[in-house]
């Protein structure tokens, strides 16, 4: 019987396959129809963040968004990342008081405070998107009250984007460092002098990522080296700065207990947006392998997570399993061609999604969120 019932829900499951859609149909096309070919839509009338990934397609230049787009081979990953919430279903609790839930979402984040738990993952070349690079996105976390990372790798220097900051706003700095220590220092230092309160090294990217829709634009990774990391090297790094040193793209619970053993202050969840090895799983998968193994982990070290988070429930998904915090990339960098305004839209309406589909969960208080509102079983007929 049991095998007959699988064997149904597996079939039933290839028959229901649905295509992929970068952002599924909720009437954009028809809505925005009218529109001039090329012309932003207004930005009050961008209704969620799969919204900003339309409007920068029809606005930017077929390269300019090829960069953002892109994922690593065949792009399974990059799809993954997006699909794999739908696998994972929800079961909301009722009866519950849930009125206060806005007043949850302020977290801390290596000790500095938040208005929510999510931040802008660092992604390189802002100028792709904006003429003015990442002045949106310092000003936009700014006027939304969440963490920005700025990538080494910006289109803006680190000194520039620095020049943005509100008086008091945090910022970590997001590096690529090899065994150059002189170079280490000097950026370093740029990031301290600068006002950089956390470094977030980037490890998932020891070889130059496989990328197909971007070579043939031209706009591939902008770190195609092959680096030496190794936890010998990040124990060397910490007499190098005082700053804590997170490490962002650990991809497994052996890395995560690792990091533990190395003192590592915080790690990152991520494949690197499906950018670097195609067939990484996604940072939903990795903190599900941790809660199952290993879940002390996420009391004994910070846990950030990101990858193809669109929605407030995507987010309320992540928190629930013990993750503090949640990073968006894509979605910025396409709000920020609307620059600062676009960037605290985006802000504002994660903010109120996150709330409201908490609330709808029956989570009275985010912080006291638990892995029991989400049935953990994947269903593979839904992604
Ligand atoms: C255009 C682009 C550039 C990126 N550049 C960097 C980078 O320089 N350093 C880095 O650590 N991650 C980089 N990332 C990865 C992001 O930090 C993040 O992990 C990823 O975008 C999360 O997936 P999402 O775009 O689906 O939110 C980049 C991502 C994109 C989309
Ligand atoms: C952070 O928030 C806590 C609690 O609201 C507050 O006590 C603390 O002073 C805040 N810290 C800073 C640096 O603002
Ligand atoms: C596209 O990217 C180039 C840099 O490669 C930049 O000069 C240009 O301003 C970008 N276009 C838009 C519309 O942002
Ligand atoms: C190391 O970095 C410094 C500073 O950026 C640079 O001047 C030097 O050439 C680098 N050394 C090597 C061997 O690449």
């Amino acid at each position: 019987m049991r095998t007959a019932l699988l064997s149904f829900s597996v079939l039933g499951g290839a028959l229901a396959a649905r295509p992929f859609l970068n952002e599924p149909d909720t009437g954009f096309d028809e809505y925005f129809a009218d529109l001039p070919a090329g012309e932003l839509p207004p930005l009050d009338k961008l209704v969620g963040l799969p919204d900003f990934d339309a409007a920068a397609r029809r606005h930017l230049p077929t390269q300019n968004y090829t960069y953002y787009r892109n994922g690593a081979g065949g792009e399974w990953s990059y799809r993954n990342n997006l699909e794999v919430y739908n696998r994972y279903r929800l079961r909301p609790r009722t009866m519950v008081d849930i009125t206060n839930i806005e007043s949850t979402l302020p977290t801390t984040i290596l000790g500095h405070n938040f208005s929510a738990p999510f931040f802008i993952s660092p992604a390189a070349r802002g100028g792709y998107g904006n003429t003015d690079g990442e002045k949106g996105l310092v000003e936009g976390a700014a006027a939304g009250d969440i963490l920005y990372i700025p990538a080494q790798l910006a289109s803006l220097t680190i000194e520039e984007i620095a020049t943005f900051k509100k008086d008091d706003q945090v910022t970590f700095q997001q590096v690529y460092l090899d065994s150059n220590d002189t170079a280490t220092k000097e950026v370093f230092a740029r990031a301290e002098k600068s006002g950089s309160k956390a470094i977030v090294f980037t490890v998932d990217s020891a070889a130059d990522g496989n990328r197909h829709r971007a070579a043939r634009y031209g706009v591939g990774s902008a770190d195609s080296a092959y680096t030496l990391i190794t936890w010998d090297f990040y124990d060397h790094l910490r007499t190098l700065t005082d700053l804590p040193i997170v490490l962002k793209g650990i991809q497994t619970v052996e890395d995560a207990q690792k990091a533990v053993e190395h003192q590592v202050p915080a790690i990152y969840l991520s494949n690197h947006g499906g950018r670097q090895i195609d067939g990484a799983r996604s940072p939903l998968e990795v903190a599900i392998e941790i809660h199952e193994q290993a879940p002390e982990i996420f009391s004994q070290l910070e846990v950030y997570a990101d990858g193809g988070v669109r929605y407030g429930a995507d987010v309320v998904k992540l928190l629930a399993l013990g993750v503090k915090a949640v990073g968006l990339g894509r979605p910025f960098m396409y709000a920020n061609v609307y620059g600062t305004e676009g960037v605290k839209r985006a802000i504002d309406i994660l903010k109120h999604e996150i709330a409201i589909d908490a609330a709808n969960a029956g989570i009275a208080d985010l912080k006291k969120i638990d892995p029991s509102i989400v049935d953990w079983t994947p269903n593979w007929a839904l992604a």
